[in-house]
């Protein structure tokens, strides 16, 4: 076991994150290791955003990684895996979930689960990667300012034993993680893809201020969002330059 393997609780912290990158710089902290809490009193989003969770209902928690043979071209492969691995602990419960591009986990059209990864570079190696996880379970009220969040309590009616999930998410994320490390990369990139939401649906897009029509049929190897238009011309997309709309 590689994910899991030394877990390190806190009853609250400011962010695992932040507590996991420290840990890096201070420490000789092994591969796998695991910062978990109960309760982040400045938790960190994607893109400066702050991430919130009732004290208690939920997993919070970053994974300390060295994932060496990955380039930093390629990094958004840890993205892919790590998606992955919380998609195989929620299809267990519930199955269907989509993985809205780049990483945020849905079931039926509600984020369950957000991902916040922070990589270390140094020249053309990844030094280590912090991935933050911050999965809703017990959670039934949301704050009126993010409307599509969604907990799998509310999705199945049942409240779940986090320690049980957290066992079981860690050993979600080590096979997949293996499965990056010493399998076909490729086969990843094939199923990430597949679980995309939206995937091949025409829909509603705003990028730049402009609204258009397109359908998202693929992935870049630097993990832009490939979109084609009716006329069947392909766009590629980063982070932040696309709105999804309904
Ligand atoms: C997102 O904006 O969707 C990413 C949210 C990531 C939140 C998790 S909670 C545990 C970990 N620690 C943090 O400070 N953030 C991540």
């Amino acid at each position: 076991m590689i994910i899991g393997s030394n877990l390190l609780r806190f009853d609250s912290i400011q962010s695992t994150n932040a507590k996991a990158s420290m840990l890096i710089r201070n420490e000789d902290v092994p591969e796998g290791t695991v910062v978990y809490t109960g309760f982040q009193t400045a938790g960190k989003g994607q893109a400066g955003n702050t991430w919130e969770s009732e004290q208690g209902k939920n997993l919070l928690l970053s994974i300390i990684l060295y994932p060496e043979s990955v380039s930093p071209e390629n990094q958004f492969i840890i993205s892919m895996t790590i998606s992955l691995g919380i998609s195989d602990l929620i299809d267990k419960y519930y199955p269907g979930c989509r993985i809205k591009w780049p990483n945020d986990i849905y079931l039926n059209d509600k984020k369950i689960a957000g991902i916040l990864i922070e990589n270390s570079i140094s020249g053309s190696f990844i030094k280590s990667s912090v991935a933050g996880i911050g999965l809703n379970i017990n959670q039934e009220n949301f704050p009126s300012y993010i409307p599509n969040a969604g907990s799998l309590k509310q999705v199945t009616g049942k409240e779940f034993d986090l320690e049980v999930l957290l066992k079981e998410l860690l050993s979600a994320l080590d096979n997949r993680y293996k499965l990056m490390l010493y399998g076909d990369r490729e086969n990843i990139r094939r199923e990430y893809i597949s679980k995309l939401y939206r995937l091949n649906e025409w829909s509603k897009y705003r990028s730049t201020g402009s609204v258009f029509k397109g359908r998202i049929i693929n992935i870049s190897d630097e993990g832009l969002l490939i979109i084609e238009n009716p006329e069947g011309n392909q766009m590629k997309f980063s982070f932040k330059e696309l709105d999804y709309l309904s």
